[in-house]
């Protein structure tokens, strides 16, 4: 029998590569880099599932290229890159990859909360660069950890995994969301709070919300007023989340202490007013990238494509 015909639009891990050459037929071979939007239409022309990524952009024109399209299994779990009315106009059921990433993200938001507080990359380039001369009694003090107050922002699944990585840290957990979230037995309750109170109460506050038009620059300039000038502000969920403009303003007005960011508004583009700040700790958008988590990822999205393909409901439908 014909294997079903896919279109897998980054190169994946070997193990998952390997798992959807065995049984599906790709309409075109992968690369590591983001294809061109001709090379996309293209490789969707005959196909009957895609695995896009984050940096594909599933829209409306494209769909319409795609005739014989069933099943769009994105390779992530915010799906802000697919259009969604436009899939389900067209009978297309879309999967994302939730669970899977959730210890991987949370855990990468503590490195970058810990890197900014402590200021890791500036003692890291400081012995690197051969400019350390030896231990000071004021060199590079950082912000306490332990004992302050974290703010989280959106308390799903990741923010739930991070509020209780902070019960090691001794922290009182603020949250901002739609839905009341109980603490575990075991940690100190988790307040529900306002945004407003949470941006004016915390000493840390971390970004977990979903990017929709309502959560597109919700941290802006009114957001930084109302900020601690000692706060650090900490992204790992979408860059349009933040206003980098605000953000950038904000720290060089010293209205807020420092950033620790793995996602920007245009990646990979990132605003140059934040690049030449110290307190201000850059990463690639890494929040799921372990080995372990990218495989999970892969063998979700083959679940998925296969479950539609085959008249099963979806695991992980989004619409
Ligand atoms: C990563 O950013 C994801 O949404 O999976």
């Amino acid at each position: 029998m014909a294997k079903p015909a896919i279109y897998v639009a980054r190169l994946l891990v070997a193990p998952v590569m390997a798992a959807i050459h065995e049984r599906f037929e790709l309409t075109l071979e992968p690369n590591a880099s983001p294809p061109a939007r001709d090379t996309l239409a293209q490789g969707l022309r005959r196909a009957e599932a895609i695995i896009p990524t984050l940096t594909e952009r599933i829209d409306a024109t494209l769909l319409q290229e795609a005739p014989r399209l069933k099943v769009i299994a994105n390779h992530a779990v915010g799906y802000n890159n697919i259009d969604l009315p436009a899939a389900t106009a067209r009978g297309i059921v879309v999967t994302n990859t939730p669970d899977v990433l959730t210890d991987a993200t949370a855990d990468l938001t503590w490195a970058l909360l810990l890197a900014v507080a402590r200021r890791i990359t500036e003692g890291y380039r400081l012995v690197q660069t051969g400019a350390w001369t030896g231990w000071e009694p004021t060199q590079l003090l950082g912000a306490d950890v332990s004992g302050q107050t974290l703010g989280i922002v959106g308390m799903g699944r990741i923010g739930q995994a991070v509020a209780r990585r902070a019960m090691g840290f001794g922290m009182t957990v603020l949250y901002a969301s739609r839905t009341s979230v109980p603490s575990p037995d075991s940690m100190a309750p988790w307040r529900q709070v306002t945004l407003e109170t949470l941006l004016r109460q915390s000493d840390f506050i971390s970004l977990h919300v979903p990017l929709t038009p309502d959560t597109h620059h919700l941290i802006g300039g009114k957001a930084f007023s109302l900020m601690r000038p000692a706060a650090i502000l900490l992204n790992t969920s979408r860059g349009p989340v933040v206003d980098e403009a605000a953000l950038a303003a904000a720290l060089n007005d010293g209205r807020l202490a420092g950033a620790g960011l793995d996602v920007y508004e245009e990646e990979p583009k990132i605003h140059p007013g934040l690049l030449a700040l110290p307190q201000v700790v850059t990463l690639p958008h890494l929040g799921s990238a372990t080995l372990n988590t990218r495989v999970r990822m892969g063998v979700l999205c083959v679940e998925n494509v296969l479950a539609v393909l085959e008249g099963r409901p979806a695991p992980n439908r989004v619409v």
